[in-house]
């Protein structure tokens, strides 16, 4: 358990707006500060920072609560994590006893091993007979200067199987945290550790607070594979980190490029392109997108020439728009990639292609036209109706009659017929979306599929009741005071759901054992997504003018009036069933 004092201490100092300020663009909004959601993908804000309550929360996707909620959301931290990344931001030093109990390896232990092991790769690299044959790869063959070298941190593995191994175990490090770090790996026949990276080139993964979170190693020829990644660990998932932005962040006002690796990142770098990031060889994730639009308002999409190249940045043209990135396509010609490409052509030229890349729009449609004869009837024709589909789902009005424009002259028709087409494509999709929403707002009023609370829908009206309950107790000292003194009548299995009987025993046993009411307590027993939740039920609350014990007192008797109705059912179900056993053995013995 974090002591009392060191959760209030980081309440006191660590402001919310400023640390969500850190990674959210705030603006004002009367009392509260809004903006976008870093937690599902969205154009207009729906995100809300309270300085009142020192809380958080998305209209959108309910994500909610404290500080510490937040920094566990978006740094993919335990609470305890959280809670020491907060007291380091702050200087608050945590005595160790209280956050050492916890079980397996903890992130810091892991970017400590990996910082170790990224100082031994590079002094392999500079070492002149072990790295011999790696520096002269990338010298030499991939024509990087020993400035970039360094500047990147690149190191050599040696073709050994116990160098990496007990270089870190002398250092200190268990092997359950050399295993946890996806360093070494252990032997099924002699059980004993032995390294992971072996005979490899090293690209040291960097995040944007410049620790060390991964590696990634190549081999020096064609064999396979050619790429050896970190799997995820206690501090690296790797479709939410991408490789360069801890330099790509400071030239990122303008616009970002956007490709699909180490080398062509490095390569971009060198030429002067210091905008450049890259995914670690998977596809890009809504978290990425999410990323990139922190630092940047537009992104160049710089993929291989190749099929799957194409296809990848048709996903992430689709994922880059929905967090209101603009984007661009590059287009290269003559090189299969960027690092090719600048050393065939060079810098200058690859400047060229970066100014005239095409907007997303334009890049599909040259797509879809290269697909049609559009000299025909029947080629224009179906065009047309792909051209129609892409149009449709654009937003904005202004954009949509630019597009108009520029693809009925490409098809060689008509703009009316176009629009005409647009417009209904359009309406379709207006009616589709009502639909969806009534849906939605269904399931939502019988709870169903909810995934925070699944067993709300079982109960519908008494999780309603709860929430209004557990929303007074989080708002009001007194309304916490009076159910504590029994003035209240209300108890742990007068709540309808679990998580509502969790949340209900926490604040109690709080005020038993801690002397009082912590909201940033509740933390330690439920998860980030209930927190949410409590949040939701707080500021539902809050935005209603009536709040007074009589709520309260009305909200806790309807709880337990449906729990006395749902115990009746259950011992209804009982005798019912001890009814039909007793006719079923009847029917027996007349059979008899
Ligand atoms: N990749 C990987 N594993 C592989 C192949 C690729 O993880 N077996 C990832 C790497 O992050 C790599 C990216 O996908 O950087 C792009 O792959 P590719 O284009 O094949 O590699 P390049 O970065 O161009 O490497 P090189 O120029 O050295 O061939
Ligand atoms: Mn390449």
């Amino acid at each position: 358990m974090i002591p009392r004092e060191i959760l209030e201490e980081i309440r006191y100092r660590c402001d919310i707006e400023d640390v969500i300020g850190s990674y959210v663009t705030l603006k004002r909004a009367g009392s509260n500060r809004n903006g976008l959601c870093p937690f599902h993908s969205e154009k207009t804000p729906s995100f809300t920072v309270f300085p009142a309550t020192k809380s958080f929360y998305c209209f959108g996707c309910g994500a909610g609560g404290d500080v510490i909620t937040f920094i566990q959301k978006i740094e993919n931290l335990d609470y305890v994590g959280a809670v020491e990344a907060l007291a380091k931001r702050a200087g608050i030093s945590i005595p160790n006893e209280s956050v050492g109990t916890r079980g397996g390896v903890s992130r810091r232990r892991v970017l400590d091993a990996n910082l170790e092991a990224a100082k031994f790769f590079r002094n392999c690299l500079f070492d002149p007979v072990i790295g011999k044959a790696g520096m002269a790869y990338l010298t030499g063959e991939r024509r990087l200067s020993t400035a970039v070298i360094r500047r990147f941190g690149l190191g050599f593995a040696p073709n050994d199987f116990g160098m990496l191994t007990n270089y870190l175990k002398k250092r200190g490090f268990s092997e359950e945290e050399l295993l946890a770090a996806f360093l070494c790996g252990r032997s099924q026949k002699t059980h004993q550790l032995f390294d992971l990276f072996r005979n490899r080139v090293i690209f040291p993964v960097i995040d944007t607070t410049g620790d060390v979170v991964a590696f990634g190693g190549r081999v020096m020829d064609d064999s396979k594979p050619k790429y050896l990644n970190s799997s995820d660990t206690p501090c690296f998932k790797k479709s939410r980190v991408l490789f360069g932005l801890n330099y790509a962040k400071a030239h990122a006002a303008e616009q970002m490029i956007l490709c699909e690796g180490y080398m062509d990142t490095i390569a971009m770098h060198a030429a002067g392109f210091e905008n450049a990031v890259a995914t670690l060889g998977t596809a890009i994730t809504p978290e990425h997108a999410r990323l990139l639009s922190r630092y940047t308002k537009r992104v160049v999409i710089n993929y291989d020439s190749d099929d799957a190249g194409q296809r990848a940045a048709d996903k992430a043209m689709a994922l880059l728009d929905e967090v209101g990135l603009e984007v661009r396509v590059l287009k290269l010609t003559g090189a299969k990639d960027a690092d090719e490409y600048i050393r065939k052509f060079g810098a200058d030229a690859f400047r060229r292609t970066i100014e005239e890349s095409r907007t997303a729009f334009d890049h599909k449609l040259n797509a879809l036209l290269s697909r049609f004869d559009v000299s025909t009837t029947e080629g224009k024709i179906r065009a047309a109706r792909e051209t129609v589909s892409i149009i449709a789902a654009v937003p904005s009005g202004v954009e949509r009659e630019l597009y108009l424009t520029a693809a009925a002259e490409k098809i060689g028709i008509a703009k009316e017929g176009l629009q005409n087409d647009v417009a209904r494509a359009r309406r379709a999709l207006a009616a589709n979306a009502a639909k969806e929403r009534g849906r939605e707002k269904n399931a939502e009023a019988f709870r169903f599929g909810d995934r925070v609370s699944p067993d709300a829908a079982k109960d519908p009206a008494a999780a309603n009741a709860e929430e209004t309950a557990l929303g007074l107790l989080l708002l009001y000292p007194e309304h916490r005071a009076a159910v504590k003194a029994g003035k209240i009548a209300l108890s742990v299995e007068d709540f309808a759901t679990d998580l509502g009987r969790r949340a209900f025993a926490a604040m109690t046993e709080m005020e038993e054992s801690d002397d009082a009411f912590l909201f940033a307590r509740l933390g330690e027993t439920l998860s980030p997504d209930e927190m949410g939740r409590l949040e939701r039920a707080r500021r539902e609350r809050q935005s209603l003018s009536n709040n007074d014990e009589e709520v309260l007192r009305a909200a806790a008797e309807f709880l337990r009036t449906a729990r006395e109705k749902r115990e009746a059912t259950a011992r209804g179900d009982w005798q019912s069933e001890i009814r039909r056993r007793r006719a079923a053995r009847n029917q027996d013995k007349q059979q008899n």
